[in-house]
């Protein structure tokens, strides 16, 4: 359907936390009973793990709290995703750097923990999720925590904006 509102969200291996922000916020589209008005993927700026299912680690802390993470990784495609995406949900600073210099529009990018209110701006990182890849097994759950809460503020957003 032309008139559905693409959301892409993009991390480095579309393996950790894309996926898992994906499973949210149409864990929370569902529920709302919007489906039928968005367009929901996932993807990574690197390549390294295209082709293969999301990390073990963000399929069980999405069972964990209801919300199934299904997504198979795959890397931003500039021209298809410019096309399909008005948004672009980069989950830290580097992504949204490495999505301006791939050619996106910088009005059609946004960090994720931007749509949390309750996020202080005052210090430098304090927006990004943070790659949880090499770090101890409650990078995870913090990863859900931060994406639960900046989904809601994300789904708001989207239906106050022309
Ligand atoms: P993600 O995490 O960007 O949240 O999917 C990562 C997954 C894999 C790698 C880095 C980050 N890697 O270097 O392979």
């Amino acid at each position: 359907m032309a008139d559905r509102i693409g959301v892409l969200f993009v991390c480095l291996g579309n393996i950790c936390r894309s996926p898992l922000a994906e499973g949210v916020f149409a864990h929370l589209v569902d529920r709302r009973g919007l489906e039928d008005r968005f367009d929901i993927d996932s993807a990574g700026t690197g390549h390294w793990h295209v082709g293969e299912p999301a990390d073990r680690r963000s399929i069980a802390v999405g069972r964990k709290h209801g919300i199934a993470v299904s997504s198979i990784a795959r890397q931003v495609d500039p021209e298809l995703d410019r096309e399909r995406f008005k948004w672009l949900i980069a989950m830290d600073q580097s992504n949204a750097a490495d999505l301006l210099s791939l050619g996106f529009a910088p009005e059609r990018i946004r960090l994720m923990r931007s749509f949390d209110p309750s996020v202080c701006t005052d210090g430098v990182g304090q927006l990004d999720v943070p790659d949880p890849y090499y770090g101890p097994g409650d990078g995870f759950e913090r990863n859900y925590a931060m994406l639960d809460a900046a989904c809601a503020g994300l789904l708001d957003h989207l239906f106050n904006t022309p």
